[in-house]
């Protein structure tokens, strides 16, 4: 099924009160038993909530909050920040990596749905249509590599001062090196992409991508254990005034990096760590399995990790928690 045009019968549908299919049709010209097809897998696939009356057509249980360009724009409080809010992409992410940024401007784009989610080690970032957020922002940042290092565990923290302050009652930890969790269920994740250019000014060009599961409440496509906003606080949630707060905290946080501010918010890691003293595996590069216990982060936002008596560092890889009847084996 072609996701593009789900999304825009969807979006149809979500034009309040009733619609006849005959109407859907003749707007997107397309037949009506493909459309009926498409709103089926719709309710099934994505559980969208869609009543149907014999006289009057369908209707969305409850309206969907659409991505609002103009109130994002409104709500961001910096300069030189330029929003971009698109329906349907391949990934926010590769469409950003590729953009062409002036110094010291902020290019942000926001998807109602990506056909090809990016997640860490080249998984898929499942990204169903008026769900979730799906993110990305570029510029340029006049710090040097060495001087970025943890900041994906910076960037985690940014996010998670938004959602706290959003949403105060929620349990947001950090499982390291990106991942937000909420009692080991993954909320939102981060990928990030530096790429440092050496003339005769100092010049990193950083993009960022955060997916955050906001609406979504069941899937069948997703395998590990996540949560979602919605799931959490038992009410929809409107992804205008996430992504408002998160561009702004972002952009906050990135202008104190290259100030190189003293206040190294890595020690609010503490704060949120998930995985402190847990017996975990670490998978590394060429399918390295180590097994150890977490000691916490060091100051470059390496994973500190007890194997046997020693310990070592690691600046990247992918951890699974041994559940506690295991890790005594
Ligand atoms: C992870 O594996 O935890 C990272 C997931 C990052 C997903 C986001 S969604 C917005 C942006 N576009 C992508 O294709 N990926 C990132």
């Amino acid at each position: 099924m072609s996701r593009t045009i789900s999304f825009s019968i969807l979006k149809n549908i979500n034009n309040r009160g009733y619609i006849q299919v005959s109407s859907i049709s003749k707007s997107l010209n397309i037949p009506i038993p493909f459309i009926i097809k498409i709103i089926n897998k719709l309710q099934r696939e994505y559980y969208v909530k869609i009543e149907y009356h014999p006289k009057y057509g369908y209707r969305l249980q409850s309206p969907i909050i659409m991505l609002n360009q103009a109130r994002i724009i409104a709500g961001i409080k910096f300069s030189s920040v330029i929003v971009e809010c698109i329906d349907s992409i391949d990934s926010v992410y590769t469409y950003m990596q590729s953009m062409l940024v002036q110094k010291g401007k902020y290019y942000i784009c926001i998807a109602e749905e990506q056909t090809n989610g990016k997640g860490r080690f080249d998984r898929f970032w499942y990204s169903p249509p008026t769900e979730n957020l799906y993110f990305s922002l570029k510029t340029t940042l006049s710090s040097k590599l060495k001087d970025l290092s943890g900041l994906s565990i910076i960037i985690s923290i940014s996010i998670i001062e938004v959602l706290s302050e959003q949403y105060p009652n929620l349990d947001l930890k950090i499982k390291w090196p990106n991942d937000i969790v909420i009692n080991n269920k993954k909320l939102a994740g981060t990928l990030i992409d530096i790429k440092y250019k050496s003339t005769n000014i100092i010049c990193s060009y950083i993009t960022i991508g955060i997916g955050i599961n906001v609406n979504m409440q069941k899937s069948s496509k997703l395998k590990g254990e996540w949560t979602s906003l919605a799931n959490e606080l038992n009410k929809h949630v409107d992804r205008n005034q996430l992504a408002i707060g998160i561009s702004n905290n972002l952009i906050l946080t990135l202008k104190s990096i290259e100030k190189n501010n003293p206040k190294s918010p890595i020690n609010n890691y503490y704060k949120y760590d998930y995985l402190k003293g847990k017996t975990v595996s670490l998978s590394i590069s060429n399918k390295k399995i180590i097994r150890g216990v977490i000691c916490g982060i060091n100051k470059l936002g390496h994973l500190k990790l007890k194997v046997g008596h020693s310990e070592h560092t690691f600046a990247s890889g992918d951890v699974s928690i041994i559940k506690d009847s295991e890790a005594q084996l």
